[in-house]
């Protein structure tokens, strides 16, 4: 059986397993290295993806399931080389640190920043719960998300 997702507006194959976990398919089969298997158990964050617009943990998704959804991976978001208004915000803030939670933080953000226009520091930090960064580097972070949301 041939596992077909669309994953960053191209329709791929795999041959793995359909219940291998999303995040081993776009590695492993579809060499998108963005998103990190850390915790491998849904509590860090770093293997976070869009899937039909809503963020989601790869390392717990079975690939399957992600079968006829819009997947969207950190790969996707700049556009020629153009970064969008919250990854040039954070590069500005210089907030990454070792790199390895920054992409789910990427797009976690990203969604934020699309769903809730303006959002708060409040706003931001809850966002952020479900991404965990082993550097703490919290407080950059969240500066830049503040100034792309304002529209800095
Ligand atoms: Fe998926 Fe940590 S690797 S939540």
């Amino acid at each position: 059986m041939v596992l077909s997702l669309t994953v960053n507006g191209d329709r791929l194959s795999s041959p793995s397993d359909p219940i291998t976990p999303l995040i081993d398919v776009l590695r492993e089969d579809f060499h998108l290295t963005g998103a990190k298997p850390v915790c491998r158990e849904g509590f860090c964050g770093a293997c976070m993806v869009l899937v039909d617009g809503l963020p989601t943990l790869s390392c717990l998704m079975p690939a399957a399931l992600a079968a006829g959804c819009e997947i969207r991976t950190v790969e996707s978001l700049a556009v020629d080389g153009t970064l969008t208004p919250i990854q040039a915000a954070l590069e500005a803030c210089d907030a990454v640190q070792c790199g390895m939670c920054f992409p789910g933080m990427v797009v976690t953000l990203t969604h934020l920043m699309t769903t809730k226009p303006g959002a708060t520091r409040e706003d931001i930090r809850a966002a952020l719960t479900g991404n965990i960064c082993r550097c703490t580097g919290y407080e950059r972070i969240v500066e830049a998300a503040l100034i792309a949301a304002a529209g800095k």
